[in-house]
């Protein structure tokens, strides 16, 4: 069970597929007492950083988009705030919505990772099809827009705090692929992987988070990379969907069926919990 040093209420900026909500009480049960640095090679919505609020970490994640608010929170989420107000501050309609989306698109064309680019994501996150961030072969955002007129985008208090925990702590914030994210991980760091999930069924298709989507390569790349982390004395937890493919995967470590709805105790005896939580301690 993890120490949290929890000084703020912190939650996700962005609804994200996979975000962590719901089973963070099984992931703060599952993960280790102490450790050094903590690794989230997998960002996302960062809902168990959030909890967790280690004061040394690396956070990543493939999403170049994703991270820039992260890295704007970070430097100042006054003016984060103040251009995201300025986005709330004209009701939405569909003209708007795909407007500003082409204005986003032209940021992602052009790789231009500033604040405005921040703002138009957490923004485009609340008037687009459930929350989704789905991309076209080219890269560019295709999710329609979800009808919702008027409303606030985001929590202010939530933004400054998340800000403050970014700035206040020794938080590298990185972009790339979740291998290159662990290199400097050394005995004693905690890891946690929380990859797109392996499908539920057969006939499910990987999901496609970004354009190059994750495969099952990706899978058997990151199975060794746990192998490579536990013998490197390094701690290091993983959450995915309770399918064969993962007890092939990570044969020999701790699996632990978990609902997110069911209490620790009940998870114990149920090998048919939705998901696992794996550790190597
Ligand atoms: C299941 S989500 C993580 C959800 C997160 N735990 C949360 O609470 O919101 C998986 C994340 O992996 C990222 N991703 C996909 N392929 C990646 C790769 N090869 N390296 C690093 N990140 C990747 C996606 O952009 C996505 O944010």
């Amino acid at each position: 069970m993890a120490n949290t040093n929890k000084k703020y209420e912190l939650s996700p900026f962005v609804k994200w597929a996979g975000g962590k909500k719901q089973l963070l009480e099984k992931l703060m049960h599952y993960a280790p007492d102490s450790f050094e640095r903590y690794y989230e090679p997998f960002i996302g919505g960062g809902a168990f950083l959030f909890e967790l609020q280690p004061e040394k970490a690396i956070i990543n994640d493939v999403n170049e988009q994703l991270l820039n608010i992260y890295k704007c929170l970070k430097t100042d989420a006054d003016a984060l705030i103040a251009e995201i107000r300025k986005l709330d501050s004209v009701d939405c309609d569909k003209e708007r919505y795909y407007n500003l989306r082409d204005v986003f698109n032209d940021k992602i064309s052009n790789r231009s990772l500033d604040i405005e680019c921040a703002a138009l994501m957490i923004w485009i996150n609340k008037h687009c099809f459930n929350g989704l961030y789905r991309v076209n072969s080219k890269g560019l955002f295709n999710v329609p827009y979800n009808n919702k007129k008027a409303g606030k985008s985001m929590n202010e208090d939530n933004l400054r705090n998340i800000g403050k925990y970014l700035a206040e702590n020794d938080i590298e914030i990185t972009q790339g692929d979740f291998e290159s994210a662990c290199k400097s991980a050394k005995a004693g760091d905690f890891v946690y992987f929380d990859s797109p999930y392996i499908p539920e069924s057969e006939t499910a298709s990987f999901t496609d988070y970004t354009k190059d989507g994750f495969t099952y390569e990706d899978h058997e790349r990151l199975a060794v990379l746990f192998s490579e982390l536990d013998s490197r004395g390094v701690k290091v937890m993983l959450s995915n969907n309770n399918v064969p493919l993962v007890y092939e995967l990570y044969d020999g470590y701790v699996i632990n069926p978990v609902d997110a709805k069911r209490s620790i105790n009940s998870d114990a005896s149920n090998r048919f919990g939705k998901e696992v939580i794996i550790t190597n301690y």
